[in-house]
């Protein structure tokens, strides 16, 4: 069993975020999870699509290369079970740097993609996966984002489109309030302590 963590904040030790990081790395350390992070501020991650990748999903040329750093990705999904993205909300969503993973590392023929005369006839080659749990730090306490629909709308692009029927099962995990840390740190570790066990249960 294998997991693999998408990390994306620019900074891997001072922020709160990390913090976050390394009390998941202890939980599956607890339960014995293989896992392997995908840090990708560190990795330099190149997050902009270029006008020859356009070309192959804009224009849905299947017969053009993928990127090296995009099937080095795409070889880390087929091998995990279970995808855990750590990341901080960013004007209501993920940061742009995990946006352009999905948008690149997605690609046609791999993540979606479709027979044309068979519409529903899937033309993709990505293995489903057994769990997918999205875990994000926010300012606003959790309520307030309940209250106004941004967790609404967060769940609905995490889970329901880029996750989509990619993972058999998918949780998100809203960790808010962190403007009032103290407040909030203890609940979120009750939270954050368990998951090496949420793993182990959904992906058997
Ligand atoms: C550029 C930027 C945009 C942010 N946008 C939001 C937001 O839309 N909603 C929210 O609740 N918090 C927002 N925040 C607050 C972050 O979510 C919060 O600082 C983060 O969860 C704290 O974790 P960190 O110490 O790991 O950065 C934003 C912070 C930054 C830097």
């Amino acid at each position: 069993m294998k997991v693999l963590i998408v990390y994306s904040h620019p900074s891997s030790t001072k922020s709160y975020t990390s913090e976050v990081l390394r009390q998941l790395e202890e939980s599956l350390h607890k339960q014995n999870i293989a896992y392997e992070i995908s840090d990708l501020y560190k990795m330099n991650f190149q997050s902009d699509m270029t006008e020859a990748e356009y070309e192959r999903e804009g224009l849905v040329k299947k017969e053009l290369p993928i990127p090296e750093d995009v099937r080095r990705e795409q070889e880390k999904i087929e091998a995990a079970d279970c995808i855990i993205f750590l990341y901080p909300v960013w004007w209501s969503d993920c940061p742009a740097k995990l946006k352009g993973w999905f948008d690149r590392v997605y690609s046609v023929g791999y993540a979606y993609g479709y027979n044309e005369a068979d519409p529903t006839e899937r033309q993709h080659s990505m293995t489903q996966l057994k769990y997918g749990l999205v875990i994000c730090t926010a300012g606003h306490p959790t309520e307030f984002l309940d209250e106004i629909g941004i967790s609404h709308s967060m769940r609905n692009i995490m889970l329901d489109d880029r996750l989509g029927k990619r993972f058999a099962k998918k949780e998100m995990l809203i960790l808010g309030g962190t403007i009032d840390l103290e407040k909030v740190k203890h609940r979120h570790t009750i939270a954050i302590v368990d998951i090496g066990e949420k793993v182990l249960a959904n992906c058997s």
